[in-house]
């Protein structure tokens, strides 16, 4: 059970707010993936048929509190930091939470393709897992990109995740088993400065 204090979480930096949303904001989150639906393809797992529909993000947001509470999975969605109430332009997901010894989790990201080039998902990830480190009490992170997602691969470096290993045919992406960069970030070396 995650710590009751640190839930809620609601994470600012200079430029961005990353926070849970509540089912009545499916609108907005089904606005952000369809508007990157071909931004996304490349690098996404399969996506089921009802998708890129208001009811399947009604359901998911409306578990997100849950899945929080239980530690299964923390998603955070990020917008604006002066836009607060306006578009998401980005996701930063939490998954695979395993506490006892390990605590560890499993990191997923994406930023909206108007977005990109602004420094914006280094900003949300550094704050998100100071925050995941100081505040869940998580040790380690792990994240893992295709070797063609070269941006990805620069995010996950500027903030000191290590490169551990090559994982072949480890995830169905864009229609077929890809081959992986595995890498981590242990608390002992927080995120690099920007
Ligand atoms: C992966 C992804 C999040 C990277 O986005 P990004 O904009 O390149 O990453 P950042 O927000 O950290 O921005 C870094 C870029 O902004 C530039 N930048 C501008 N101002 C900056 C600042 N204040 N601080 C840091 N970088 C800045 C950097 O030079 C860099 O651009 P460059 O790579 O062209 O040199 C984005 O491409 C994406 O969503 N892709 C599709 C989904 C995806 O791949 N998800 C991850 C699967 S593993």
């Amino acid at each position: 059970m995650a710590n009751p204090a640190a839930l809620e979480p609601v994470i600012d930096t200079p430029r961005l707010r990353l926070s849970l949303l509540e089912p009545a904001d499916a609108p907005r989150v089904r606005q952000y993936f369809e508007r990157n639906r071909q931004h996304f393809r490349i690098w996404d797992p399969p996506r089921p048929e009802h998708f890129f529909t208001d009811d399947y993000w009604r359901d998911k947001l409306e578990q997100a509190r849950p899945d929080l509470e239980a530690d299964r999975a923390i998603r955070l969605w990020v917008v604006r930091y002066d836009a607060a109430a306006g578009p998401v332009i980005g996701t930063v997901n939490f998954t695979r939470l395993v506490r006892g010894p390990f605590q560890c989790a499993g990191l997923g990201y994406s930023l909206d393709e108007a977005a990109v080039g602004h420094g914006f998902m280094q900003e949300a990830l550094r704050a998100a897992i100071t925050w995941l480190f100081e505040r869940q009490g998580f040790h380690r992170v792990e994240a893992n990109y295709r070797p063609e997602n070269v941006r990805s691969g620069r995010v996950l470096a500027a903030l000191g995740f290590v490169v551990e290993g090559y994982a072949r045919s480890y995830l169905m992406v864009d229609g077929a088993w890809r081959d992986h960069v595995l890498t981590s970030l242990t608390r002992r070396s927080e995120p690099a400065a920007p």
